[in-house]
C-alpha cells in the first residue's frame, strides 16, 4: 500500500473583515453573545466580484508552489464546495481553466462542510490505486451569498474563505494512516439550503448535539483505527464551527489548548473551507511539524463527518 500525505498547502481569505460589532448593529444579537455561544470575533467577506472559484484558484496556486509542483504536472482537480458559482460547470472546471491544465478531469464534491475530508479521501483512492499522481484538493466557500442576512440564527456564524492541498506519494510511514467517512440522511432536514429562499437554514440545536457526539467520537476512532493511542496524537484540526464544539472533540483526545486549532475566531465558519484553513494556518505559525500525528475532523450538512488521522511531512 503506498503512503498518501500532503506535499503543499495554500489558502486564501478576503481582506473585508466584518466583526461581531457591526452585526451587532444590523441584527438582534449581541457581539457577547457570539463570542460567548460561538467564540467567533470576525469573518471574512467577499466583495461581489469574487466568486468561489476565485478563492479556489489563488488558494491552488499557493499550494502548488509551496508543493514546488508546476500546474502541468497535476492529474486529478477537486473541489469541495457547497457554494459552487454555477449549478455547473463544476468550480474545478473553472480552476482547470485558470491553471491551463488542459484535459485532466476535475470535479466538485458535495457533502457541506465535510467535504474537504471526503474529498482527501476521494484523491487518496486515485493515488493508492496508482491511477493518478498529484492531486489537487481544493475546499472552497463563498456563504456569505446563501446567508439570510437578516436570520441572526445563522448571519453570525459563517464567513468565506479557501483552502488548498496536493496530495501526493510520501515517504514509508507518513501521510495519510487511516480514514473514517460517514453519514446520516436521517438529519438532512436540520441543516439545508432551502429551494425557494437559496438560504441557509439550520436546527441549530440539533446540529450542536450531533456535532459534540459525533466529532470527538470520530476523532478518537480515526486514531484507533491507525494502530495508535489519543497519547500519540500532536495536533488536531477539527471544522471550524463552534468552539464549544471544538473543545468536546480536543478533550476527548485529552489534549491541551494549545495542540488545537481554533481559526473560528478569525474566519466564522467557513465550511467546506474551514479545514484547510486552519491546517494552513497551523503550519505557517509552526505549530504543526515534521513527523507530527495530527487528526483532521469535520462534521456538517447531510448529516455527514469524516477524520483522517495523518502524519505530517513528505
Ligand atoms: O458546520 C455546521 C454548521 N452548523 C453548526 O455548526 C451549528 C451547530 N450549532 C451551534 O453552534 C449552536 O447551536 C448555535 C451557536 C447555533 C446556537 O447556540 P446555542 O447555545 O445552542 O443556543 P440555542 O440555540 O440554545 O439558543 C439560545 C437562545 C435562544 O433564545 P431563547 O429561545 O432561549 O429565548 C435563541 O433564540 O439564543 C438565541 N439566539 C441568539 N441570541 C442572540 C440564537 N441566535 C442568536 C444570536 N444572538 N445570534
Amino acid at each position: 500500500m503506498k503512503c498518501v500525505g500532503i506535499i503543499g498547502v495554500g489558502s486564501y481569505v478576503p481582506t473585508n473583515i466584518v466583526s461581531n460589532r457591526e452585526l451587532e448593529a444590523e441584527l438582534d444579537t449581541s457581539s457577547e453573545w457570539i463570542r460567548q455561544r460561538t467564540g467567533i470575533e470576525e469573518r471574512r467577506i467577499a466583495s461581489e466580484d469574487m466568486d468561489t472559484s476565485d478563492m479556489a484558484i489563488i488558494a491552488a496556486k499557493n499550494a502548488l508552489r509551496n508543493a514546488s509542483l508546476d500546474a502541468s504536472q497535476l492529474d486529478l482537480i477537486l473541489v469541495a464546495t457547497t457554494t459552487p458559482d454555477f449549478l455547473f460547470p463544476s468550480v474545478a472546471c473553472i480552476v482547470q481553466e485558470a491553471l491551463g491544465v488542459p484535459n485532466i478531469p476535475a470535479m466538485d464534491l458535495s457533502a457541506a462542510c465535510t467535504g474537504f475530508v471526503y474529498a482527501v479521501v476521494t484523491g487518496k483512492q486515485f493515488i493508492d490505486s496508482n491511477t493518478y499522481k498529484n492531486v489537487l484538493v481544493i475546499g472552497s466557500e463563498k456563504f456569505s451569498k446563501i446567508i439570510d442576512w437578516s436570520d441572526r440564527n445563522t448571519a453570525v456564524l459563517f464567513g468565506d474563505g479557501a483552502g488548498a492541498v496536493i496530495l501526493s506519494e510520501v515517504s514509508e510511514g507518513k501521510g495519510i494512516l487511516a480514514f473514517e467517512l460517514g453519514a446520516d440522511g436521517t438529519g438532512a432536514k436540520d441543516l439545508l439550503v432551502d429551494n425557494k429562499t437559496n438560504f441557509v437554514t439550520m436546527n441549530g440545536r440539533e446540529v450542536f448535539k450531533f456535532a459534540v457526539r459525533q466529532m470527538p467520537e470520530s476523532s478518537l476512532s480515526v486514531v484507533h483505527k491507525a494502530g495508535l493511542t489519543k497519547e500519540d496524537v500532536d495536533f488536531l484540526v477539527p471544522h471550524q464551527a463552534n468552539i464549544r464544539i471544538i473543545d468536546a472533540a480536543r478533550e476527548r483526545l485529552g489534549l491541551d489548548k494549545n495542540k488545537v486549532s481554533t481559526t473560528v475566531t478569525k474566519h466564522g465558519n467557513t465550511s467546506a473551507a474551514s479545514i484547510p484553513l486552519a491546517l494552513f494556518s497551523e503550519i505557517e505559525s509552526g505549530k504543526i511539524n515534521d513527523g507530527d500525528v495530527i487528526v483532521m475532523v469535520g462534521f456538517g450538512g447531510g448529516l455527514t463527518w469524516g477524520s483522517i488521522c495523518l502524519k505530517w511531512g513528505k
